[in-house]
């Protein structure tokens, strides 16, 4: 299982999910690959904003690798799953998919924890929530990971 996280920019919301998930999955000894990025570029190149990286380390998981990419059209071959956390986010993905299997690979990611809500990941960067952001993909990993267990089973 491939899952790519994506966000704006890559720096805030999607590398917050991404160690969250990374986190838990190593926890359970599964053999699954994690990435983010962002449907913009302009923070490419960099290390995820550090209010991210601090709520990161207040619940024992380390940002530090992580460097902000912007969203390639083959990110939608090489993932089995593309997790939006917002509705823009959601729609530009979509744009990028050429094909209806493609299309079936994106969702957003509080759908698994509150299903058929369509709820959005605030953006944190101006409002500074990212300890209400890091308990909602706490909540949003938990529940799709299970679901995806079930569903490889
Ligand atoms: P993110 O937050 O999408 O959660 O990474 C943002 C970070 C930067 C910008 C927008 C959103 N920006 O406009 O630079």
């Amino acid at each position: 299982m491939k899952i790519l996280m994506v966000c704006l920019g890559n720096i805030c919301r999607s590398p917050l999910a991404e160690g969250i998930f990374k986190h838990k999955i190593a926890e359970k000894g599964l053999d699954w690959t994690v990435d983010s990025a962002g449907t913009g570029g302009w923070h490419e190149g960099e290390l995820p904003d550090h209010r991210s990286m601090a709520i990161a380390q207040k619940y024992g998981i380390d940002l530090r690798y992580q460097r902000a990419r912007k969203l390639q059209s083959i990110d939608l071959q090489q993932f089995d799953l593309i997790l939006a956390m917002d509705e823009m986010n959601y729609q530009h993905i979509l744009k990028l998919a050429k094909t209806t299997e493609q299309q079936q690979k994106v969702a957003k990611i509080l759908n698994f924890a509150h299903p058929n809500t369509d709820a959005d990941v605030p953006d944190p960067y101006y409002d500074n929530r990212f300890e209400h952001v890091y308990q909602l993909l706490d909540k949003a990993a938990d529940a799709s990971i299970a679901r995806l267990e079930t569903e490889l089973e």
